[in-house]
């Protein structure tokens, strides 16, 4: 195929759009072991001039290139009914192949989008022989899978497949799992997390219903729920609403989370000139010693202001 034709045809064939959900194929290992064409036919040049090209063990390596066709279980086994899209991959020479995360250029795993849960689906693999100007067909292979109860991409379980053809075997692994935000057994329930106007919630993992964070409720969770109702605050203290909890804003003299503690005005020692501190409600209040006076006891009292002396005693 003309490369300029074979890029038109893979950008046709990809699917734009994401779906809810996808099929994945993951390429393990691929075998030809006679390295022979479907009709028998070796890959490679003919062994001996004047031999048969129809070998047993050819030797050669052929350069297979794979065209993967997802199909519904309603299509026919025909390589242009792929409901889920298709794949033509680059070829790669070899008649024993080991996978690692790519099939010639192509990404591996192969990824299928969906937009409603396929039920069963119907994998269709064609192996061409790319050694000579015309592709050859080398061997076709089919699998139906039963998809369901379909999961999260970390949850999904991995299903193993040996596809065994007529001259081939190809180990494929198949994986169907829920696109990011999609929920439930068939992937058609949307959530996606958001802590902003449009709501405050998570998703739960399985389900994909909406959790509400701390705080909030209602079907969005767009309603904050008053966390004062029934709270605990002390007498004459204000409740004060927050998001999963409330708080207490205190009374003068009060203190604690719930103002449940009565200040102890005394314990930075406010009394000066060895007052003696002793605590009230809302305050404290200063026994001065002798000579002393104010609410600290800081005015000094001069005691001879009253001329107590007889004598003209001089103090
Ligand atoms: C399978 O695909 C064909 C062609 O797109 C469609 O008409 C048919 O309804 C599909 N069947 C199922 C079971 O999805």
């Amino acid at each position: 195929m003309p490369a300029l034709l074979n890029i038109v045809l893979l950008i046709y064939l990809l699917p734009a759009v994401d779906g809810t959900g996808y099929i994945q194929t993951k390429f393990r290992e691929f075998v030809n072991i006679n390295g022979q064409r479907y009709d028998g036919t070796c890959c490679g040049p003919a062994p001996w001039l004047w031999g048969s090209r129809k070998k047993t063990n050819c030797g050669e390596p052929c350069k297979h290139a794979f065209v993967i066709c997802m199909g519904n279980v309603t299509q026919s086994s025909s390589m242009s009914a792929c409901e889920y899209g298709s794949k033509k991959t680059e070829s790669v020479e070899g008649n024993k192949i080991t996978f690692d995360d790519h099939i010639g250029y192509d990404e591996n795993p192969l990824k299928f989008p969906f937009e409603t849960w396929p039920g069963v689906v119907k994998l269709k693999i064609k192996i061409n022989d790319n050694s000579d100007s015309e592709e050859q067909l080398v061997d076709r292979v089919e699998y139906q899978y039963n998809t369901r109860d379909l999961r999260r991409e970390i949850d999904a379980p991995v299903h193993d497949v040996t596809l065994q053809g007529e001259r081939t075997r190809l180990d494929v692994e198949l994986k169907v799992f829920c696109a990011m935000d999609f929920y439930g057994p068939a992937c058609d329930l949307y959530c996606k997390e958001t802590d902003d106007v449009t709501g405050h919630f998570r998703c739960d993992p399985v389900s994909g219903d909406k959790i509400c964070l701390n705080g909030w409720a209602g079907a969005d969770c767009l309603t904050n729920i008053d966390d004062c109702v029934g709270h605990g605050c002390a007498l004459g203290a204000t409740c004060v609403d927050g998001l999963g909890y409330y708080s207490c804003k205190c009374p003068p003299g009060r203190t604690g989370h719930t103002c449940q503690h009565e200040v102890n005005e005394c314990s930075s020692s406010p009394c000066v000139n060895g007052g003696r501190c002793k605590d009230a409600s809302n305050g404290f209040l200063c026994e001065c010693p002798p000579g002393f006076a104010g609410i600290l006891c800081e005015v000094e009292l001069n005691e001879c202001r009253s001329a107590p002396c007889l004598n003209q005693v001089i103090d």
